[in-house]
């Protein structure tokens, strides 16, 4: 299609708002056509999925979203992948020389998604919706803030991974708002990506869309999965061949590849069988393995059994808060599996499954961003609509550290947003002029996270334990974080939080050469 031809005859009569989900895996975007009809955004090579890769092919040339699988000839020193992992975190990358953020990186990915939906459209592109998981705190979310800023795009909201899926199981027309799901019947959403595992309860009325409840396991998604049939394919080849797959780093790569599209069919076919063509080890004796449904289901009992604890776990912190679950939506690709939506429906009991047939699970999310954008961007809709309320949980402790390491909770887990808290400290030395507060976040699980730190200055020179310096939490509603405190009875000093992971991502901004991406 002739983008450029095309922009310039629309010029002047908008934008087309897109939804993007902003996978660890896959990237997927979607808008919402003239009829109020959610669409997915496709490729020209007919794919939603835009893999979540950057290859940095020469240091001036990127290619995004090549699935490195179909690619064998890519060096992994030059691939980056699952940098939404290192989102608002304090982590570089290094390719030919160069550091990267993961916003960067990020907005790579974005600006290839900008692209693809600009030439599919024959439009300009924006503003945009983005999804991200409802766990993600104040720095990972500062950070997809930047990424849109980087990508040069205008970023409209940032909604949650959980909301977005139900917005797309609950109105598949944007013109039907609220059908089915504004009966704030609990929906429990669970979301098997090629990452992690996150389960959110999702309740949505005419007024209020509220997220009581989000638990995950970040080290657990699809590519799990694709190990254990790895694993059991390597012990295999051993066995008949004598050669060792982990002594070959190309041959490993196609067999990980081989266990992806061998558990992918099994979702579909009751048995597969994984031959091992001639050419991947030169002429070398080669071998096939054949897989029944059950053999697999056998081989991933354990991811299983850890995803069925996780959801035991939410349906307990659900019980305990009064909620009872009415009704599931799978989310993400490999929720796909048999096997796991059959555990966790065994676990949830007799609940009602939705689904729609108009997507697959893995582009539910895109979709469900893009309606949001159409509902919540002004003049967007053809009648006026009253949007609910988005109605968040805090899913993390969120405090200080003090002296000894011991963490001060100031904000509680399950704090209704927006929410604030207040908590008293003092000096730990005689005349000490000044403290430094460091602001972390505990997750359930009990993982804590550093987010930044901040220094109280010009503190009265008495003796220890004498001042009380008061440090003050506000989360607004979007769950961005503000922090003030002061000495006494002195004024508040408004702090800002220099978060770590803003600053790292900060750094390399538009330093060094101009990336050609691909
Ligand atoms: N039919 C299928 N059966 C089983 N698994 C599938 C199927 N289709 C896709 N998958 C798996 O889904 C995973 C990718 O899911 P998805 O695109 O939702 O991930 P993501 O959103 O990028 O990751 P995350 O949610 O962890 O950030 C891959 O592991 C892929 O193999
Ligand atoms: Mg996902």
């Amino acid at each position: 299609m002739n983008g450029a031809g095309h922009r310039a005859a629309h010029m002047g009569f908008g934008m087309t708002p897109i939804g993007i989900d902003l996978g660890t895996t896959n990237t997927v975007a979607a808008w919402v056509d003239a009829g109020g009809e959610p669409r997915v955004l496709y490729g020209s090579d007919g794919n939603a999925l835009i893999p979540s890769t950057i290859y940095f092919e020469t240091p001036n040339v990127v290619q995004i979203g090549q699935d490195p699988f179909q690619n064998p000839g890519m060096r992994s020193e030059n691939l980056a992948i699952q940098s939404k992992r290192w989102m608002g975190r304090p982590r570089s990358f290094l390719f030919h020389g160069r550091e990267y953020s993961a916003v960067e990186l990020g907005s790579l990915i974005l600006r290839k998604v900008i692209k693809r939906a600009e030439e599919r459209l024959g439009d300009q592109v924006g503003p945009v919706t983005i999804a991200v998981p409802a766990h993600f705190d104040v720095a990972q979310r500062a950070a997809v803030h930047q990424v849109a800023e980087l990508a040069g795009v205008k970023l409209h909201a940032i909604v949650s991974e959980p909301v977005a899926a139900t917005l797309a199981y609950g109105m598949p027309h944007a013109g039907s708002l609220y059908k089915g799901l504004g009966d704030g019947e609990p929906t429990m959403v669970i979301d098997l990506g090629g990452a992690t595992l996150d389960l959110s309860v999702v309740t949505c009325t005419a007024d209020i869309i509220d997220v009581p409840v989000v638990a995950g396991d970040a080290h657990l998604g699809g590519m799990d999965f694709d190990r254990v049939l790895y694993y059991h394919l390597c012990h295999h080849i051993l066995d008949e061949t004598g050669i060792d797959p982990a002594d070959l780093p190309e041959f490993r790569f196609r067999l990980l590849d081989l266990s992806r599209w061998a558990k992918e069919t099994l979702t579909y076919n009751t048995d597969v069988t994984m031959s091992i063509p001639d050419t991947w080890l030169e002429g070398r004796e080669c071998t096939s393995l054949e897989l029944t449904r059950e053999g697999a289901e056998a081989l991933w009992e354990g991811l299983l059994d850890r995803a069925d604890r996780l959801l035991e776990g939410v349906l307990d912190d659900a019980r305990e808060r009064g909620i009872r679950i009415s009704r599931v939506v799978f989310s993400g690709g490999a929720s796909a599996i048999p096997s796991f939506r059959a555990r966790m429906m065994e676990r949830l009991g007799p609940v009602v499954a939705q689904s729609d047939p108009l997507m697959g699970s893995d582009e539910a999310v895109a979709v469900g961003a893009a309606l949001y954008g159409q509902m919540t961007i002004p003049g967007k809709q053809s009648e006026p609509v009253k949007f609910p309320t988005l109605h968040e949980h805090l899913p993390y402790d969120l405090g200080v550290a003090d002296d000894v390491g011991h963490l001060v909770v100031v904000v509680a887990r399950g704090s209704a947003l927006p929410a604030d808290g207040e908590h008293v400290f003092t000096t730990v030395e005689d005349e000490q002029s000044q403290v430094v507060f460091r602001i972390v976040r505990r997750d359930a699980d009990g993982a804590v996270t550093l987010l930044g730190e901040l220094r109280l200055d010009g503190l009265p020179r008495v003796p220890q334990g004498d001042p009380d310096l008061h440090v003050k939490f506000d989360v607004d509603a979007q769950g961005a974080l503000s922090i003030s405190a002061w000495e006494g009875d002195r004024q508040p000093v408004k702090l800002h939080v220099a978060f770590s992971g803003d600053l790292t991502a900060l750094r390399p901004a538009r330093r060094g050469k101009k990336l050609i991406v691909l």
